[in-house]
Order: structure tokens, then C-alpha cells, then sequence
């Protein structure tokens, strides 16, 4: 076996690196976790500089169809509050991102069969019309290829789907009958060939992932080479069939940051909410070992508590809109900048 130095410029060199290799990396030590993550960051330093791309995350519905033993807003969990914002609300709220800065807004939301693709289509074609020069994004789950034609059509300009996990066993493990990986893929094949800006991503930690399973996530994002990639601990939430099981961790989530920074060194790569849930730092981390987006929420202050995927879920603070000056302080302090460019990818 090769020495963690050897493998890391291996990967920073577009090389091949074998699956033990990348498990070698996976389990980490202080040593070559420090740097592996400084590698990653000046990777991204070369193609992004210290700048942080700004998204706006409007969570327009709680309503959701699927049932994923995860998410805290599955449907059989009849303690989740629902809500769903009107598209006014959604225009209203992506207006007033618009006048603080922002020029990216995500609309992520349950698979709710009230946003069928007229209502979807209405909404993007409104915010694009009030929002010159903005970018919209979508996260609303699987769709036919028809309906993301027609959004796509509309004006949205990117799709995150995560495929959650590469590997069709644990897939099953995650999701009920009802829901197939090969669904999944097919959806996210179907999003790159329509032209959009397309992210995939997995929960780190996710229960019964082991390290193999995440050797195939990282797999599947170098092949697929996705133009953003969403990766976060997973986070028991009390209402859900995994309520007992234990949180992702930390460094393996920034191990797997800094892994597809190397992997493909113009990747979007959020440091994600949930990375900034488990504990203070989560956010800084991320982008130290390469990651270069920060999404906090613009939802209504009166639904964020009700958009709970997770247990202790962070909306406030350097999450908000109003906390945008504390988040800036928070980058700056680590040596980023804060940007509110558009932020396309560069993939
Ligand atoms: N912990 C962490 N992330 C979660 N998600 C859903 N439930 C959880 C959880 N319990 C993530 C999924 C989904 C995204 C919107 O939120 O990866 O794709």
C-alpha cells in the first residue's frame, strides 16, 4: 500500500487510485486527514480563489409522498407539521433574497403533488422575470423526464437530486419497496442531458453505510461528474424508524469533501446545513478542505421549524438571511470571502 501523501497527489493528479486506497484515506488520521483537506483546498483555491458562492434555500413544501426511514418529513410521520408556501409566497420571498444580495435561490420541498409542473413552471418563470440575472435551482425530488424538460423549459437552471446512496442493497435498507436506485439514476441521467447544472450527494453515516458503500459513492460522483455535490452527516430524527441510530461524523464528512474536491476540481460543493448542525465549526470545515458554497435559509421565519429533515436542524444565525452579516464575519474569519455572483459552475 502506497503512503497517504502518495495517494492524495495521486488523486490531485487525475491518477487512479485504487478502492482500498480510498478507504485507506476514508479512516483517516491527524496526519493524513491535514493533508488530504489542505490539498483539496488549494485545489479549489486554483479554480475558485477564497470566494464563497451564496444560495438562498427556500423550503417551499413539507408535504411529502415518499416514506424514507431517514427524513423527518416522511409521510408516515404523523407528528411532522406540513405547510406549504403559495407561489406568491415563494416569489415574495425570493424578491426579498433578491434586494439582500442574493442571485441564486434553491426551492427544495417534500415530493408534494400539489407543485405539479404548471404551478412549478409559473413559479421559476416569475422569479427569473423579478430577479435579473439570477439563477434558480431546484430540489423537488423525482420527476419524469417530461417534467423536467418543462421546468428546465421554464427557465430553472440547476437540479439537485441526491442518489443518497451509490449501492442498490443499501438503497433498500433507506427507502421503502416503493423506491429504486435505478429510478434515481435514471432521473439524474435524464437532468445532465437536459442541460442542467446537475448536483448529486449522499448522507454520510447514514445507517448501515459502511466504508465500502461510501468507496462507491465516490465512485459514482467521478464518473458521473456531476456539477455539484451535496454531502452531509446524516442526523437521527426522533420521529422516524432510525431514531436510534448514532449521527454521521464529522471528519469523515470532510474527508469525503475533500476527496471529490480532488476528484473533480470544479465541482459546487456546498459545505452543507447539516455539516453546520453537528456542532460548531461544521460550516468553516468544510470549506477548509475544499468547499465552496454555504446555502442558508431564506424559508419564512413561521415554516422553518416545520421543514425538519433532521433533529436539531440549524435556520437561524449565519443560517438566515438577517444572520448573513454574522455569516460573512464567520467566513472572513477563516479567510473566505463571501460572494454574490451568480456562481455557475465551471465543470
Ligand atoms: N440526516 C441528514 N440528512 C438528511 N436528509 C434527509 N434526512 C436526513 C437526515 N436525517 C437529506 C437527504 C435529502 C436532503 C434534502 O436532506 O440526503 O436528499
Amino acid at each position: 500500500m502506497r503512503s497517504f501523501q502518495h495517494i492524495v497527489n495521486s488523486l490531485r493528479r487525475g491518477e487512479g487510485v485504487t478502492d482500498d486506497e480510498l478507504v485507506l484515506l476514508l479512516e483517516g488520521s491527524c496526519e493524513s486527514d491535514a493533508y488530504l483537506t489542505s490539498q483539496a483546498r488549494e485545489v479549489c483555491d486554483g479554480v475558485y480563489g477564497r470566494e464563497v458562492y451564496l444560495r438562498g434555500l427556500i423550503e417551499i413544501s413539507s408535504y411529502c409522498k415518499n416514506d424514507c426511514y431517514y427524513c423527518g418529513i416522511r409521510r408516515s410521520n404523523k407528528s411532522a407539521q406540513r405547510y406549504r408556501l403559495t407561489p406568491d409566497e415563494i416569489v415574495g420571498t425570493a424578491r426579498a433574497g433578491y434586494a439582500a444580495g442574493f442571485r441564486t435561490f434553491v426551492l427544495q420541498g417534500g415530493e408534494d403533488p400539489y407543485f405539479t409542473d404548471e404551478v412549478v413552471e409559473e413559479v421559476v418563470r416569475r422569479i427569473k422575470d423579478d430577479c435579473a440575472g439570477c439563477a434558480v435551482t431546484l430540489s423537488l425530488g423525482e420527476r419524469s423526464r417530461e417534467s423536467y424538460a418543462r421546468l428546465k423549459a421554464a427557465g430553472a437552471d440547476r437540479y439537485l437530486l441526491r442518489h443518497e446512496t451509490a449501492c442498490e442493497k443499501h438503497y433498500e435498507k433507506l427507502h421503502p419497496e416503493s423506491m429504486k436506485l435505478t429510478e434515481r439514476m435514471d432521473c439524474l441521467r435524464s437532468l445532465k442531458d437536459l442541460g442542467y447544472q446537475t448536483g448529486c450527494g449522499f448522507m454520510v453515516g447514514s445507517p448501515y453505510q459502511t466504508l465500502e458503500n461510501v468507496v462507491s459513492d465516490l465512485r459514482f460522483i467521478e464518473s458521473f461528474r456531476p456539477h455539484m455535490v451535496g454531502i452531509g452527516p446524516f442526523i437521527p430524527h426522533r420521529d422516524t424508524p432510525f431514531r436510534d441510530k448514532g449521527a454521521g461524523s464529522v471528519p469523515l464528512t470532510v474527508r469525503c469533501l475533500a476527496i471529490v474536491r480532488l476528484m473533480l476540481p470544479r465541482v459546487l460543493l456546498p459545505a452543507t446545513t447539516a455539516l453546520g448542525s453537528v456542532g460548531t465549526g461544521g460550516r468553516v470545515m468544510g470549506l477548509l478542505a475544499g468547499g465552496n458554497v454555504v446555502m442558508p435559509n431564506l424559508s419564512p421565519p413561521q415554516v422553518r421549524e416545520k421543514y425538519s429533515l433532521y433533529d436539531g436542524k440549524v435556520s437561524a444565525g449565519a443560517e438566515s438571511a438577517e444572520g448573513i452579516a454574522a455569516l460573512r464575519r464567520e467566513l472572513e474569519g477563516a479567510g473566505f470571502k463571501l460572494s454574490f455572483e451568480v456562481g455557475h459552475s465551471k465543470m
